[in-house]
């Protein structure tokens, strides 16, 4: 993805479904009709803050996948937010124009899976919005599991009561409910597939319950939304240019490249797809690797890095770029 293939669009509509979280509607700026999507797909919306501030963060679909006249999001605004998600709930009104890039999915339904089981926890149940839709229109068989904090903390908890009715099992943190998915996964016919998107803790708790199960590898899914603490600044020479970048502690490197004019590609900027993987010269220390893409040795072997997500944790590197 670069900034050539942005579409410009308008918040036709904003609403608030639950505590910190709103749903955005967003329609093309030209009025032209929106690319059919692949539920589980997320766009990258560009948001123009003062002083020239931008931000670029990945947003799951939520909307119909094949309804082109607007797209929908639903935004948590981040405890410690580094700026993008609280610039969308504080700044952004219905009439604001954003950027978003086309969709891109790295969390696709399996279309071959004998059943489906949806894992959520809090605003992990993006993806599964579209999902939903996209399993009843297939008239394949599917559940959602949906662990919330409390009623006012859970999103569209109504809504999915009344539109899928058993399918949903929802369990209220505050009500002491807990999700028993080791009972679950032992229930279901073989060739069904599990995916999970929530907090870091609960997507390795239910991989790890799945593959202590026996599923195999391959029916077991997650999207990943959390993005790396902020480090130490660190400098980054291109050796192409000769160039230095000063990566501040609240960016990654792929921001400070494009602050300084620098187009990198990217697709989810959550170190998931490997679009952004940059070779290292060298290096001035060990390399802090965030990402879920690399394989433990390649991470080992300091040859590459994900710039969307990982740093130094030295004084720097230099970069193939
Ligand atoms: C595929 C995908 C789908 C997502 N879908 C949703 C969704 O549907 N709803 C939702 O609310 N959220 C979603 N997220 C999370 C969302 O993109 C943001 O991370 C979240 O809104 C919080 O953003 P923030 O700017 O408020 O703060 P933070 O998450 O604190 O900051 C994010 C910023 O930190 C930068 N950064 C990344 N790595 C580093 C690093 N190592 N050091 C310093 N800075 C770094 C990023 O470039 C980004 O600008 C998704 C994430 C991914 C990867
Ligand atoms: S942009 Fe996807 S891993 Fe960096």
């Amino acid at each position: 993805m670069t900034a050539s293939t942005l579409r410009r669009v308008r918040v036709a509509e904003i609403e608030r479904v639950a505590d910190e979280i709103k749903r955005f509607r967003l329609i093309d700026a030209g009025g032209a009709a929106l690319p059919a999507f692949s539920a589980g797909s997320h766009v990258v919306v560009t948001m123009h803050g003062e002083n020239g501030h931008v931000w670029k963060n990945p947003y799951s679909l939520i909307s119909a996948p094949y309804d082109g006249s607007s797209y929908e999001i639903g935004v948590l605004r981040a405890a410690g937010s580094r700026g993008g998600s609280m610039f969308m709930h504080d700044h952004v009104q219905p009439g604001s124009e954003l950027h978003i890039s086309e969709p891109v999915n790295l969390f696709p339904l399996v279309g071959q899976g004998s059943k489906h089981i949806l894992v959520a926890g809090g605003i992990g149940i993006t993806p599964f919005l579209a999902m939903m839709r996209e399993l009843a229109a297939r008239n394949s068989d599917f559940e959602l599991h949906y662990k919330v904090r409390s009623a006012e903390r859970g999103a569209f908890c109504d809504r999915l009561a009344a539109q899928y009715g058993a399918r949903v099992h929802i369990y209220r943190s505050d009500r002491g409910m807990s999700l028993p998915l080791e009972r679950i996964l032992a229930e279901q016919p073989l060739g069904t597939h599990m995916y999970v998107c929530g907090p870091a803790a609960m997507i390795n708790w239910a991989m790890h319950t799945g593959r202590a199960a026996g599923w195999p590898q391959e029916n077991l899914h997650c999207e990943r939304f959390t993005a790396p603490s902020p480090g130490k600044p660190f400098t980054v020479k291109l050796a192409r240019s000769g160039r230095d970048i000063v990566v501040g502690p609240q960016q990654s490197i792929l921001e400070a490249l494009e602050n300084n004019g620098i187009d990198a590609p990217y697709l989810c900027r959550g170190g998931a797809c490997g679009q952004c993987e940059t070779r290292v010269v060298a290096s001035g220390g060990a390399l802090q690797h965030n990402d879920h893409y690399l394989t433990e040795v390649e991470k080992a072997s300091g040859e590459k890095i994900m710039i969307c997500v990982s740093r130094a944790a030295g004084s720097g590197l230099t970069l193939d770029l």
